[in-house]
């Protein structure tokens, strides 16, 4: 018979993993929460239009990466390779406008891309987001970068490095490619082949050459930072502005190119040395056309998302810790329907409490309970006695109620 695996690109997350990924969630909602931002959910599959229009048809992940399938009516849906399209649908579809602005929402959740499976890189991968409608504000920039930088910081995904540019409007960006490419055009004599021939296509590729003849050209090339409309550079000043006030450190990269078409003005990248080629922690943008786009009013956006497993990646091993844990053992027969109630009644005081359930001897029990990490074993028998595992003292209690006191003074004592 054929051995069954997960699918390419897929994982499964055991439960150490699965415990250190549910504190990540628990991270970025406190953090999150603080700042005003409401968890949401939208679904894992949409409309394929949704993305098409949303992402941008030209863009890799439409192009190349996307899971998309036809359902028994002829419908094409695809697994959702990022977010906020579908967010930006949700508030269309739910007159979110009428609500008081900004609409401040986060998720975490499952992603799809089709993509290389490597390090860092998978096809179902899991992204925490925060996203702001309805406010062009650039504190709110400032504020979802500060809060994306407080969670690494909590995470303890170490240091990274926060790249920063402007894209300005679409207007401003397709002027600047025309400038660029006639600037390209004019020294096309010495620009790499595949430079010279991605020059009407995406003249932009040219910033990203390795060839010497090309990078000594672009090093005076036209950059759009330069080219920002007046409301649109004094936008990216009040951001960097509010980051410097804040203490955070970025490098302006007028390079910055993010693989999705809808960001304007500001966008931003957290990259950790400790990635190795998958470099990007997490990510993000604003997309003031986002929701007309899509069929809305016209209304700003910005936002970021993380990739979970790049972040626990980069934190390296080591366990979200668990609270105490209480070991109930036997060391008579007939004592497990008592130790079943008991370990209910520790559990409703509040303890994190596990029982012997695989017919161990004492001795085994012992050991499980220090695999467990208990700090108290309650060991039924003709006496009922409570062992603090870390001195090995033991004491007798006479009943449930200085069970429960017993154990109470070796948590706290
Ligand atoms: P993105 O840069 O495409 O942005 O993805 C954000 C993060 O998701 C990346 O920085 C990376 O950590 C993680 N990620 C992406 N693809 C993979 C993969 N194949 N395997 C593992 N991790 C991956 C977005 O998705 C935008 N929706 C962010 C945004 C929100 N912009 C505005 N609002």
């Amino acid at each position: 018979m054929r051995k069954l695996q997960a699918p390419r690109g897929t994982l499964d997350v055991l439960p150490p993993d699965a415990r250190r990924r549910l504190r990540l969630v628990e991270i970025a909602g406190d953090v999150l929460g603080r700042a005003g931002y409401e968890p949401m959910e939208t679904p894992v599959f949409e409309d394929t239009e949704l993305f098409a229009r949303g992402v941008g048809e030209s863009t890799d992940i439409v192009q190349k990466e996307m899971f998309t399938f036809e359902d028994k009516a002829g419908r094409s849906l695809t697994l959702r390779p990022e977010g906020t399209a579908g967010i930006a649908r949700a508030y269309i579809e739910h007159g979110m406008h009428k609500l008081p602005q900004p609409v401040k929402v986060w998720y975490a959740g499952p992603f799809f891309r089709h993509e290389a499976p490597q390090a860092g890189r998978f096809r179902q991968f899991t992204q925490i987001g925060a996203e702001a409608l309805g406010s062009d504000d650039p504190t709110l920039d400032a504020e979802l970068i500060l809060l994306l930088a407080e969670i690494y910081e909590r995470a303890g995904t170490g240091p990274s490095r926060l790249r920063l540019s402007s894209l300005g409007t679409p207007a401003t960006r397709a002027d600047y490619v025309d400038e660029l490419r006639g600037y390209l055009r004019a020294r096309e004599g010495e620009l790499s082949e595949e430079v010279r021939e991605r020059l009407e296509q995406n003249p932009l590729r040219a910033f990203d050459a390795d060839h010497a003849g090309t990078r000594a050209v672009m090093t005076d090339a036209p950059r759009l930072i330069d080219r920002l409309s007046p409301e649109d550079a004094d936008h990216f000043a009040e951001v960097r502005a509010l980051l410097d006030a804040a203490g955070l450190l970025y490098e302006l990269d007028p390079t910055l190119v993010r693989g999705l078409d809808y960001y304007t003005r500001t966008v931003f990248e957290f990259e950790s040395e400790r990635l190795g080629a998958q470099a990007a922690l997490g990510g993000g943008g604003r997309y003031d056309g986002l929701v007309e786009e899509l069929g809305g009013p016209p209304t700003p956006g910005v936002g970021w998302a993380a990739g979970m497993e790049r972040m626990l990646l980069a934190a390296g091993e080591g366990t979200a810790a668990r609270s105490p844990t209480v070991f109930i053992s036997y060391a008579a027969p007939d004592t497990a329907r008592t130790g079943f109630l008991l370990a209910r009644q520790l559990r409703e005081a509040g303890f994190r409490v596990e029982s012997e359930q695989a017919g161990r001897s004492l001795k085994g029990q012992l050991k499980q309970a220090d695999r467990v990490g208990a700090f108290a074993t309650v060991i039924l028998g003709d006496t009922i006695e409570v062992k603090e595992m870390q001195t090995g003292d033991q004491r007798e209690a006479e009943s449930w109620d200085q069970v429960l006191a017993l154990v109470r003074e070796v948590t706290q004592p």
